[in-house]
């Protein structure tokens, strides 16, 4: 009787821990509606695209070498050379406005602003295209390596520091070439790095990763490199990314060429479709919603110009900040550069 009592007791007891437990998970997860804080970081968010409007332009000179093409381009009095790598399914001609002097660039909003930003600072562009659709790590570094050491020579830039950006595979890709080629300091941007691939010695250059902290599993990779690094004794820090809302002038203030009006109506189609929540948040990754078919239902009267639907999408993936170019740190990420250029 009295063991039953006291296993009883013991029941009673354990279902009562186990309720509170749930009620405290259950409040935790209708609280943050299972998400990130939202708290939109975002330093130098009211910069619009046109915001370098008649002081820097993009007037890149365009090259072929080693079965690629090299885009560049090199303000007055240049201070430090930055070479950008981009993303897989990226080019070099994404990160430039068309122009007479290149007609083929595509100026996607992120990309654009960054080499912008840039020019601005006095840094000198080198952008190239991978060979495939992504960077690998094998003859490929050592074509990059070549060609950023002519080009640099070539154009009279050996005195300046040499700095990198890459994004995505990009990110892996200038993590893995800065042991081949001495960087000022590296950007990772949504990319951890392959630093379990690569032998990291005391003179790695100053490391800073730009990432979406949305994207647990990249986060945890770069907490664990960074403690990694730092015990080795390389510079590292970070830039976190976060969600932010749409508002109907948002797509019109990133993107040349798309009107208020037609930001405002693709903002509509988004509440209506459901894409974006009541404090229009995407509610998903851009890529896994299917905003461009529901475009396609809408867009009889072609509400947005054919060509301007990957920068749409860039957009639309920068807001919902899980894995995307951005160039929203911008100004953190050039101070950080500037801060490294003794
Ligand atoms: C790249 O091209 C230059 C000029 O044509 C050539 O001398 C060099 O060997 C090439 N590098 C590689 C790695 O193929």
């Amino acid at each position: 009787m009295a063991r039953r009592g006291q296993r009883s007791r013991l029941w009673n007891g354990v279902s009562a821990a186990s309720l509170a437990l749930i009620v405290l998970v259950v409040f935790l997860l209708c609280r943050d509606g299972g998400k990130m804080p939202k708290e939109p970081v975002i330093e130098g968010a009211d910069r619009s695209w046109s915001s370098f409007d008649g002081s820097v332009k993009s007037r890149p000179t365009v090259e072929y070498r080693n079965g690629t093409d090299l885009i560049w381009q090199i303000p007055g009095s240049p201070k430090a050379v930055l070479f950008i790598a981009h993303g897989c399914n990226g080019r070099a001609i994404n990160f430039w406005d068309r122009s007479s002097s290149c007609e083929g660039c595509v100026g996607l909003p992120e990309e654009r602003l960054i080499v912008l930003e840039a020019l601005s600072r006095g840094f000198a562009v080198l952008t190239v295209s991978s060979m495939g659709r992504c960077w690998t790590m094998g003859e490929e570094r050592l074509v990059v390596r070549e060609i950023i050491e002519w080009w640099v020579v070539k154009n009279g830039l050996e005195m300046l520091p040499v700095f990198a950006l890459g994004a995505s595979s990009g990110g892996y890709f200038v993590s893995a070439l800065a042991t081949d080629l001495k960087f000022g300091g590296i950007v990772l941007m949504i990319a951890e790095g392959v630093f379990d691939q690569i032998d990291v010695s005391g003179d790695y250059p100053p490391t800073l990763f730009v990432h979406m902290p949305k994207d647990t599993r990249r986060k945890q990779k770069i907490d664990e490199f960074m403690v990694q690094l730092k015990k080795k004794g390389i510079d590292v820090a970070e830039v976190k990314c976060m969600e932010f809302p749409l508002s109907p002038n948002f797509l019109a203030d990133r993107i040349p060429g798309l009107g208020n009006d037609v930001s405002a109506e693709l903002f509509k189609l988004f509440q209506r479709e459901g894409f974006v929540d009541e404090n229009g948040y995407m509610k998903k990754d851009g890529r896994a919603t299917r905003w461009k078919k529901a475009l396609d239902v809408d867009n009889k009267g072609l509400l947005l110009d054919k060509r301007l639907i990957n920068h749409v999408q860039e957009e639309l993936n920068l807001a919902f900040a899980f894995h995307e170019m951005t160039s929203l740190q911008s100004e953190q990420i050039f101070k950080w550069f500037e801060s490294h250029l003794s």
